[in-house]
């Protein structure tokens, strides 16, 4: 059964992630999560920052990165070193990034699963159609997705059109998932995904199948 759990606003919602990661790596040090990008997880990643956990037994996933010729700086690799792995003192031979399709080893049965969800109910690049036991592979972005992204490029023009990508059952193989949506424009699609019909064209909504899932929101 899916829950949402509300917040009053972004800080309370980033810290009360925050806890359940720092509650994960210190009963087991070698815990393995998989994290996401994106604009929702920076308050966290601020969070777990300042909270200096020790990392250096963990290993961490992370659930896409694009694959067009692009610089490197917007390269969701270099994200993750600037929002968190920078500033943590995680070993970089624990921190791994989707390279191989149909990689049956790549982010299987982690700790903790974090997740973002696209405007579309996207999880990773599962974009609306993917199936429900797709594995690790390369894939178009929509043109939601190209749009949505294009906030963090100079043009759109500049938005990588190609992802590899996660799939569902790696992620939905996680023994605990948690998804964050901040804003009200995530509203619908989270009430969609969580309490709606299940369907393919709603990547986010297999998670109502997880025994152990929450999703968090606050506008
Ligand atoms: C990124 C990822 C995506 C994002 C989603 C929401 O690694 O997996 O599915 O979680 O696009 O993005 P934001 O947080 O920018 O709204």
């Amino acid at each position: 059964m899916s829950e949402v759990k509300l917040f009053i606003n972004y800080e309370k919602l980033s810290s009360y992630v925050a806890n359940i990661v720092e509650k994960q790596l210190k009963e087991k040090p070698n815990s393995t999560f998989i994290l996401p990008t994106g604009t929702t997880p920076i308050g966290l990643y601020k969070e777990l920052v300042k909270r200096k956990l020790d990392w250096s037994e963990a290993t961490t996933y992370n659930l896409d990165e694009y694959i067009d010729n692009i610089d490197p700086e917007q390269s969701y690799l270099h994200f993750m070193m600037v929002n968190l792995f920078e500033h943590i003192n995680i070993n970089s031979d624990n921190v791994h990034f989707p390279k191989k399709e149909h990689d049956t080893e790549y982010g299987f049965n982690v700790d903790l699963c974090l997740l973002g969800i696209g405007g579309n109910g996207h999880i990773a690049f599962n974009e609306p159609g993917s199936s429900f036991e797709s594995e690790t592979r390369i894939v178009d972005l929509t043109e939601e997705t190209i749009k949505d992204n294009s906030r963090l490029f100079d043009n759109i023009e500049d938005v990588p059109t190609q992802a590899i990508t996660m799939g569902m059952k790696p992620i939905m193989s996680s023994k605990r998932i948690v998804m964050m949506a901040n804003g009200k424009h995530k509203q619908r699609i989270l009430d969609k995904a969580m309490f709606g019909r299940l369907s393919e064209e709603l990547p986010a909504s297999i998670l109502q199948l997880h025994d152990n899932m929450e999703a968090v929101y606050c506008d």
